[in-house]
């Protein structure tokens, strides 16, 4: 059995220093390239035996073929009896996509143009709201229909030329006060978006919208959009449907980003500049398609990944963009894998044979260094970490100070691997202590080393580039999932949450009794109805 063999691999090679394998002939043949996107895995203690057995245990689970039963409309999404095309809505040059045997194409493409027509005239003044130009954007959504639209509009800061986006996420109103209270209802349009239009803390924050807004609009259906596949929802809710903007079940929330729910952005970056960003994702599915496993850069990151986690038994993975305008990008790919992948359930209804995924967490580099990189060097556990970096930023003007980020990234790497020995802890500090002393100190100071890590490097984070780092992480869950056997596609574990908190919510308003919830819960609602609840 792979599992097995891979197992013994990592227990026969676990101890060795992976810094020992690297030369120049591994550092090329342990990266690969997608278009002018490289990883590096060289940092890591893959090597080809392990490699192999991880490629088998590709080709034994039927990644390949279960790859183009996605791309070709199959209902892969079986607990939901549903097809998982996310990637139809970036075909812009593919051919048709049949699901149930009709084409979903037309619609994807009409909807974005659609989508466009509204984001030009938004941008342009030609459509208006009651005080004139639009100047405010906010969108109203949560989960996958918040973190694709808010991490992206911050990654393609520097394209952005449109009206000032917003993002309200939180149920907790002071997220809708904070940004209510810098816009004019006026020239504000508020765009809802949810897949379902049910998610409570979108339509509530979509209802004090409302409510802000008609205290000086007088149509302030006007002032809305809609995004979204409950189209019986959203008009009665009120919005115009020429602001309505549909999409199909087969787009799963957390993968929603290229449509509709792009929407904000595209009003933030522009249609074309928008258009840039599907492609950069469409080359990433073309390249997910053709290359071999050894070139094909999702399935390289996904077999790290396993390694990782499901091998070495690694709980974590920190995922370090330096590049500051990615700082949502770890909360981002917090949802997309451990939304997609944190699972107990096999695809047949059996336990989970291994390690679900693992927890994902993050922070832009260098501001990570100052805070919990102590651990990464120096805990007891540790911690693979996946570096990302641009060759240039955007600032032509300060490109040294790019230089030095770049510096930074690369030092980090280096520095997992080789770490510090004792013997040069204590050259280090020999002119300061002496005797027992020095050992003492210089204890403190030993880096291990030997600690895994990825790079992903690129010229410059442009939409399209964008499209295809978030592209590349979507399939890397999908081998992910198809490697460890379970529906990366359905969010089963969100429900039971929500159940509760309905059924909480007269307690904690004090319209109904504690009686029935635990002691715990139930002194829980005393002393916070007791302060003011
Ligand atoms: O509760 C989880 C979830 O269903 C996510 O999968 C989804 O992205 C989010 O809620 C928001 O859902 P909706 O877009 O339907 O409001």
């Amino acid at each position: 059995m792979v599992w097995n063999k891979l197992r013994a691999h990592h227990a026969a090679t676990a101890d060795r220093r992976f810094e020992t394998l690297l030369d120049a002939a591994r550092a090329a043949d342990f990266s690969a390239t997608a278009g002018d996107m490289r990883l590096d895995y060289a940092k890591t203690n893959i090597d080809a035996d392990a490699r192999g057995l991880l490629f088998d245990l590709l080709d034994q689970t039927g990644v390949a073929a279960k790859r183009d039963a996605m791309f070709t409309g199959a209902p892969i999404n079986d607990t939901e009896g549903r097809a998982v095309l996310h990637t139809a809505l970036r075909n812009l040059d593919g051919g048709p996509v049949l699901v149930d045997g009709s084409d979903v194409m037309p619609a994807v493409l009409d909807t974005l143009d659609r989508m466009a027509d509204f984001a030009s005239a938004v941008r342009d003044g030609a459509y208006k709201g009651q005080g004139g130009k639009i100047t405010d954007v906010v969108n109203i959504g949560i989960g996958g229909s918040d973190l694709g639209p808010a991490m992206a509009a911050r990654a393609l800061a520097p394209y952005h030329d449109g009206p000032r986006c917003h993002f309200v996420s939180n149920v907790d109103p002071a997220d809708i006060a904070g940004v209510l209270r810098h816009c004019d209802p006026a020239t504000t349009l508020v765009i809802v978006a949810s897949k379902t239009f049910t998610t409570i803390e979108t339509m509530t924050n979509a209802r004090t919208a409302q409510a802000w807004m008609a205290q000086s609009v007088s149509d302030t259906g006007a002032q809305f959009a809609a995004l979204s596949t409950a189209a019986d929802k959203t008009a009665a809710f009120g919005i115009d449907p020429a602001r309505i903007f549909g999409f199909a079940d087969w787009v799963g929330g957390r993968y929603s980003l290229w449509g509709p729910i792009g929407l904000s952005l595209m009003i933030a970056i522009g249609p074309d500049a928008f258009r840039a960003f599907l492609r950069g994702a469409q080359a990433m599915d073309v390249h997910f398609r053709a290359a071999d496993w050894y070139e094909n850069l999702p399935a390289l990151l996904a077999v790290v990944g396993i390694w990782h986690n499901q091998i070495c038994g690694y709980p974590t993975r920190a995922v370090l963009p330096y590049d500051n305008n990615l700082s949502r990008l770890p909360a981002y790919l917090q949802q997309l894998e451990m939304e997609s992948n944190g699972k107990g359930v096999a695809m047949d209804g059996s336990d989970l044979p291994v390690a679900s995924g693992p927890v994902v967490w993050g922070e832009p580099g260098t501001n990570g260094q100052h805070a919990f990189y102590q651990l990464i060097h120096q805990g007891t556990g540790v911690v693979p970490c996946e570096f990302l970096v641009a060759a240039r930023g955007h600032e032509d003007d300060l490109h040294h100070q790019h230089q030095l980020l770049v510096a930074n990234c690369l030092a980090q790497s280096e520095a997992l691997m080789r770490g510090r020995s004792l013997d040069e802890a204590r050259a280090k500090i020999a002119d300061k202590f002496t005797g027992e002393e020095l050992d003492r100190q210089a204890r403190h100071r030993v880096f291990t080393g030997n600690r895994p890590s990825v790079t992903i490097a690129y010229p410059q984070l442009t939409p399209f580039v964008l499209g295809q780092i978030i592209a590349l992480y979507e399939h890397r869950v999908f081998v992910e999932g198809v490697v460890l056997g379970l529906n990366s596609y359905d969010q089963w574990g969100v429900e039971l949450g929500k159940e509760l908190a309905t059924a909480l919510q007269p307690v904690v308003e004090g319209s109904t009794g504690a009686e029935g919830k635990d002691a715990s819960t139930a002194a829980l609602v005393g002393f916070l109805r007791q302060n003011g609840v």
